[in-house]
């Protein structure tokens, strides 16, 4: 290989979660636009958390559901996770916690334990998920999850920035969210290493 000529980078994979399960789901639709915003390198997978069960410890002793053992397939198989938070009541809605909750099992061996984590959300109000956010920081930090600490993503007044379709118009915002994932790139290839 000529060592003068510009190598290609390595592919980067990453699981994308959104904790709404509506079809215009602003938090959706910001995973899309991350996926549309991204370099060609870096692919995400979005994992649809509707087939989910409600956590239930019988269940699990069970044997895992086959949607619970996908979605820990998903996260374990990628580089890195990147969570879109709605903000329900100052906190994180349910469907995400309880997702992160199946995801945490085994808790020595789980697939959250050590996995690079960014976070981002939408919400139409003003404080475009902020407690939301600082919320799911407390919960990672129980999941032994390493959480990208900036660049941050809170997408306010998010009526004004996505059209109807779903598409995120708003430039500074498209352009914020590519910069976040390259720096959530580099971060998380930094934490492989310490
Ligand atoms: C909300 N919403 C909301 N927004 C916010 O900024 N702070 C909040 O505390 C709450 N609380 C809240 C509770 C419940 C039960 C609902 C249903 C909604 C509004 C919320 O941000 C809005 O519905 C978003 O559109 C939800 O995200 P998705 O579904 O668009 O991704």
């Amino acid at each position: 290989m000529n060592p003068a000529l510009p190598t290609a980078p390595a592919p980067f994979h990453l699981c994308g979660i959104a904790g709404s399960l509506r079809s215009a789901s602003f938090n959706r639709a910001l995973l899309r636009a991350a996926q549309e915003t991204a370099p060609a390198h870096l692919t995400i997978a979005v994992f649809d958390l509707a087939p989910l069960p409600p956590y239930d410890a019988d269940l699990e002793a069970a044997g895992a559901p086959e949607a619970v053992a996908a979605l820990q397939r998903a996260i374990r198989r990628a580089d890195a996770l990147l969570i879109a938070t709605p903000e329900y009541n100052y906190g994180i809605p349910g469907v995400l916690k309880n997702a992160l909750d199946w995801a945490s099992r085994p808790p020595r061996d789980s697939a959250l334990a050590g996995k690079p984590t960014a976070i981002m959300g939408a919400s139409p109000g003003f404080g475009g998920t902020a407690r939301a956010q600082a919320m799911l920081r407390m919960v990672l930090a129980g999941t032994h999850t390493p959480a990208l600490l900036g660049p941050e993503v809170y997408v306010a007044h998010a009526n004004d920035k996505f059209d109807d379709a779903g598409r995120l118009t708003d430039e500074p915002t498209r352009e914020h969210l590519r910069k976040f994932l390259l720096a959530f790139e580099e971060w998380a290839l930094g934490q492989g290493k310490r």
